[in-house]
């Protein structure tokens, strides 16, 4: 099996955890990192100082290489539709960061793209890659919570101004937006991937360019009901001064479970589940990150999700089939994104 060649389009904040699996993915014969491309191409050949490949201009220049076989999207989150477009019609398989797009019409296009070229489209999100996290999704798969009747969301953080005026797209509409698609997308994703999809968002209340100078909402609260019928809440803002680890529980009739970061903090069932396999790995289970860090740092990720996520991309390619993450399983989250915003009236939906 030849190793899949990478190119990495925005090299910013992002962009240097891509590089470190990449490292590492080649370590394994699976992955090489060929390529980086940015704007500012300053960007693009520090990255590639660091990282290794050759530095590009732009995506155009990434996409017109022969020995670039996949590009992983690290730009800003409104263009990440877009460059989806752009690098199927190119014959490139795609795994963009997260959000698939901040907009669930440019989701559907870069799908329709990906689908008529025939190339692989997967999404970040690393946090399903925690073992906490797999641990209550095999439960809930299981059967072990028995119906779930309440699931909630929270991620409440700290950004300062000076991180919303750290790069021109950040907190705007069109590029970014703000909480619930920025940093709490990772809960958007993971409350459906527990509890199943949401199928109507029942209020939304989201504050917009408050106690911040952005467009968009930095504080918000909203109500949803899921497809089984259970009911939720989501919370979130980037004002809660010095930010808590993001937090999901869910609760059934026969169990429940809360994570905090990708750290199991509660997990209970009437029945025994996996105590032999949490026997064998309480440790890992147990002291998983509490995401402490990243409440206050975007830069503050341990890596691991990330190569357990662009792993399972690169061997979704080899082996002809879907990657976990999906694109049309990350797009739960951008669907769900836009039915809050609907709701609140905000953005595209004023
Ligand atoms: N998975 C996670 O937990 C996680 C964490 C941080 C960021 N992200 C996502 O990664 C993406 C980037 O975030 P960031 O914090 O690294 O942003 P950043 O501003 O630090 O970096 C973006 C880079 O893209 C470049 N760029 C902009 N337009 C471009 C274009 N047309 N062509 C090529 N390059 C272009 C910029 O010059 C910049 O270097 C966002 O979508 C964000 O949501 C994900």
């Amino acid at each position: 099996m030849e190793p899949l060649r990478f190119g990495i389009v925005g090299c910013g904040v992002i962009s240097g955890t891509h590089g470190q699996a990449l490292r590492k993915l080649e370590a394994e014969g699976l992955a090489r990192l060929v390529a980086a491309a940015d704007v500012d191409k300053g960007r693009a050949e520090s990255f590639v100082g660091q990282w290794g490949g050759v530095a590009c201009g732009s995506l155009e220049e990434l996409l017109a290489r022969d020995d670039v076989d996949a590009v992983t999207l690290c730009t800003p989150s409104g263009l990440h539709g877009q460059m989806a477009v752009q690098a199927a019609q190119a014959g490139k398989h795609v795994l963009s960061e997260k959000p698939l797009d901040v907009w669930i019409e440019n989701v559907d296009s870069a799908i329709a793209a990906c689908r008529e070229a025939g190339v692989t489209y997967g999404g970040i999100f690393q946090e399903r890659f925690s073992p906490a996290a797999r641990k209550v999704k095999r439960a809930i798969d299981a059967g072990a919570f028995g119906q779930i009747v309440l699931a909630c969301a929270e991620t409440k953080w700290y950004r300062s101004q000076g991180y919303y005026d750290s790069g021109d797209w950040r907190g705007t509409w069109m590029q970014d937006a703000g909480v619930f698609s920025n940093q709490g997308i990772h809960s958007l994703d993971k409350v459906q991937w527990l509890a199943g999809p949401v199928e109507e968002v029942l209020s939304a209340t989201l504050k917009v360019g408050f106690l911040r100078s952005i467009e968009a909402e930095t504080l918000g609260v909203a109500t949803v009901r899921f497809a089984n019928g259970a009911l939720g809440t989501i919370t979130m803002t980037t004002l809660s001064y010095e930010g808590f680890p993001e937090r999901i529980d869910v609760s059934g009739t026969t169990g429940s479970a809360m994570l905090v970061g990708d750290h199991l903090a509660h997990f209970h069932t009437r029945e025994p589940f996996e105590e032999d396999a949490a026997a064998q790995e309480p440790s890992e289970a147990e002291s998983g990150d509490t995401g402490a860090a990243k409440a206050s740092d975007p830069a503050a990720l341990s890596g691991d999700g990330h190569l357990g996520n662009v792993r399972d991309f690169v061997l979704a390619v080899h082996e002809k089939r879907q990657p976990l993450v999906s694109a049309q399983e990350a797009r739960h989250a951008v669907n769900l994104l836009n039915m809050i915003y609907q709701k609140a009236q905000v953005g595209l939906y004023a």
